[in-house]
């Protein structure tokens, strides 16, 4: 059964959602090696601010395994297979732990969307190589979502936390909004 927190985050952030994966258009840019190139520069400044910003929250929080959930290492390779260039630095202020993890759900839940993509350009023929962080967990990915939802409502259960928490999410959607489509963040 759905918690409160992952209810409410997940309905609260719903459009941010649809707009983004409207608007970022993977499956045409993985076709196309200069579109391809962007994107994998976006998505790498992304996660490397991102979890800069997120670390001094969760770094050491029991049962999160926030290092493994890392995903700047493997991009940086899929950054240098691609020929990219590190995008600036644009740094992320969050102010605590409940928002911390509202960011993470974004940055989790993509893994849900990197499933469909990955089956979607095995069905098309486009190669995967160098976009092994869309889906970086594989036949893992339920089991590591379920497990970060765990977490999640371990540790920002009342009502403030979840405000907190649709915060950082909706913060998180403005980011990936601004890194993958080139808009300014807002919100
Ligand atoms: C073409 C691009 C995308 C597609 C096709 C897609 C598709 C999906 C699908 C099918 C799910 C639901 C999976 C399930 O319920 O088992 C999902 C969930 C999710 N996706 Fe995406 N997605 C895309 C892009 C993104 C991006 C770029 C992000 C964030 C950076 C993102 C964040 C999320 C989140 C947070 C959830 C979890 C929603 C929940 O709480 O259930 N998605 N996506």
């Amino acid at each position: 059964m759905i918690s409160e927190a992952h209810r409410r985050l997940r309905d609260a952030t719903r459009a941010d959602h649809d707009r983004l994966e409207h608007r970022v258009d993977i499956l045409r840019r993985i076709a196309e090696p200069q579109a391809r190139r962007r994107l994998v520069e976006g998505f790498y400044g992304l996660h490397r601010d991102a979890e800069t910003a997120m670390a001094p929250w969760l770094a050491d929080l029991p049962d999160l395994d926030f290092a493994a959930r890392r995903r700047s290492a493997v991009l940086a390779g899929d950054l240098a297979a691609a020929d990219g260039r590190a995008p600036d630095v644009e740094p992320v202020e969050l102010a605590g732990r409940p928002e911390a993890l509202g960011l993470m759900y974004v940055l989790e839940g993509s893994t849900l969307g990197g499933q469909v993509i990955r089956r979607e350009a095995a069905r098309t023929g486009v190669t995967m190589t160098g976009l092994g962080f869309l889906d970086p967990y594989g036949a893992e990915t339920g089991p590591r979502w379920r497990a970060f939802l765990a977490v999640v409502d371990a540790w920002a259960a009342g009502e403030d936390d979840i405000v907190s928490l649709i915060a950082g999410a909706r913060r998180g959607f403005a980011l990936a909004e601004a890194r993958l489509c080139g808009v300014p963040a807002v919100g």
